[in-house]
């Protein structure tokens, strides 16, 4: 059988100031799916790390007295260790101030110099150094004498330098033709007919070098010049798969990449240049881009400059880390803005996680510890209704599967938590309390039925919760090995006989005043 091989990124993050829920989103989402890849046989490589050069961090860490990579170095860390606190599953983080990924800057300048994309010339626009890009005059409004971006709402200010040019004007055409060859390469479909009007409209060439700040990756041959920080961000994609040396195994086995996860901020340069620059360097692009939506908070894009910050990790030491995985995959529709609030995560963990997939594994748990001794129970023939319980999940597993490859995420959520909903119908209905005293063989079946629907379940909520699916497997003495799509198809794995662990409870309810 040949490889099923999985390449998956987010967007490398601006070491600058404390990590917030936007950027939070962004990793669970792609560890979300990395995971599911991870535990669908296929080898996934995911990809996450900090993008450190450009005019806003050399401000930043001019602002704090610091030398800019002593500054990276230090925020660095804070971003590498959001992603264990996160517990996401990357295979690697890149920093862009490494040795690999200036190598592979250098490769792509060059290649698209060569290929006569690139030329000198001098830029004079609009700059915006907290998004480092370039808006032309219809996309900037003037508040109260200062000039601002009309979608980020950022301040701009006049360059006028000397700057090489990538020209993206030759290529609109080629995009779109792209775009239309490729139709599921910009999703969600909203993201993708923005980005079609826009390109339609015809592009103008981009600046893609900078003289007036030294804090970024030189141009190979006119070293006063450094490359535009996009260029040199984006590329970090690739460098983690070692290019140049495209003859790696990294680099064949990834490149294409799936999947870049990014926010619906950042898609211009994602859907647009990123394409264009890989075409131009003879590379091909990658297979596609994802733009979700904003958390808000009160309504508004939750960033520093508006102060109004849900912290991640705060959340993260009062709820816990799946709780708030669960909370955003679950609440917040991928590709649009979602507003999120304490209220509603805790009455989101008390609904899904407390009541109902919890209290399920809590109960089924507890009855067999005190009735078969914590034993794990010998079932007799499955009747047509204990057929149906297992039945519903493994007929739905190809569904489940095509929603996780078109980023269904909520779709796919709500299936799951039906599944455990009415794993819970099943035990009352069936009452296993009273069937101690008339039929213990029934007890029993219907006991083995409902730890297999626990198993399932506890498969598919692994990778939006992947500590507390560790947990039940660890109580139901099934191996790591064995947290996989296709063991749900097994009807015994479950070995009769074996000893439920005792676990303390899952998810705590929470209550209102907390
Ligand atoms: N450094 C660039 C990405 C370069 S990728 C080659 C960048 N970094 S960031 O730190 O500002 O943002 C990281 C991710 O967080 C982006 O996907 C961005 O869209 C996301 N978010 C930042 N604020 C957000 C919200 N309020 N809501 C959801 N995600 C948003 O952009």
């Amino acid at each position: 059988m040949p490889e099923k091989n999985f390449y998956i990124t987010t967007p490398i993050y601006y070491p600058s100031g404390k990590p917030h829920m936007g950027h939070a989103y962004s990793s669970i989402i792609a560890d979300v799916f990395a995971r599911f890849k991870k535990i669908d046989g296929y080898k996934a490589y995911f990809l996450t790390g900090t993008d450190e050069h450009g005019l806003k961090i050399q401000r930043e860490a001019k602002k704090n007295n610091k030398d800019p990579k002593k500054f990276c170095d230090e925020l660095s860390i804070t971003f590498k260790n959001l992603t264990k606190t996160l517990n996401l599953s990357n295979n690697d983080f890149i920093r862009t101030t490494e040795k690999r990924h200036y190598d592979s800057v250098k490769e792509i300048w060059e290649r698209l110099e060569k290929s006569g994309d690139i030329y000198l010339g001098k830029y004079s626009g609009w700059y915006s150094v907290s998004d480092e890009a370039y808006y032309d005059e219809e996309e900037i409004i003037d508040e109260n004498g200062s000039k601002k971006s009309k979608t980020s709402g950022s301040k701009v200010e006049w360059v006028e330098e000397e700057s090489y040019f990538f020209k993206l004007s030759a290529w609109s055409n080629k995009l779109l033709k792209f775009y239309q060859e490729n139709p599921k390469f910009i999703l969600p479909v909203s993201r993708r007919n923005e980005v079609v009007n826009f390109v339609k409209k015809g592009l103008k060439d981009l600046s893609v070098s900078r003289t007036s700040f030294s804090w970024g990756i030189p141009v190979p041959s006119n070293k006063k010049h450094i490359i535009y920080v996009w260029l040199d961000a984006l590329t970090n994609y690739i460098s983690a798969l070692k290019f140049p040396d495209t003859e790696n195994k990294l680099y064949r086995d990834f490149w294409p990449a799936d999947l870049h996860i990014i926010g619906k901020d950042i898609l211009r340069f994602h859907a647009i240049y990123w394409p264009a620059f890989l075409l131009a360097a003879k590379i091909k692009p990658p297979k596609r881009v994802y733009g979700h939506g904003w958390i808000l908070s009160d309504e508004k894009k939750m960033s520093k400059s508006l102060g109004n910050i849900l912290d991640p990790l705060e959340i993260i030491k009062d709820y816990g880390v799946d709780q708030l995985r669960y909370y955003l995959i679950k609440e917040v529709s991928l590709g649009n803005d979602g507003s999120i609030s304490l209220e509603n995560l805790k009455n989101c963990i008390n609904n899904d996680l407390a009541n109902n997939f919890g209290n399920l594994c809590q109960r089924v748990f507890s009855f067999i510890d005190k009735n078969c001794d914590s034993k794990i129970p010998s079932p007799d023939k499955f009747n047509t209704r204990d057929k149906e319980l297992s039945d519903e999940i493994i007929k739905k597993i190809s569904d489940l599967k095509y929603m996780i490859d078109n980023q269904e995420l909520n779709s796919y959520i709500k299936e799951v938590i039906n599944f455990s909903f009415n794993s819970n119908k099943y035990f009352n209905d069936l009452e296993p309390w009273k069937l101690k005293k008339t039929n213990k063989v029934r007890m029993n079946t219907v006991l083995y039925c409902i730890l297999n629907q626990i198993k399932s379940i506890s498969i598919l909520l692994y990778p939006i919760i992947p500590s507390s699916i560790e947990k039940i497997f660890d109580t139901l003495n099934l191996k790591k090995e064995e947290l996989n799509i296709e063991q749900i198809k097994n009807l015994n794995l479950i070995v009769p006989g074996k000893i439920i662990k005792k676990s303390n409870i899952l998810f705590k309810k929470i209550d209102n005043d907390n």
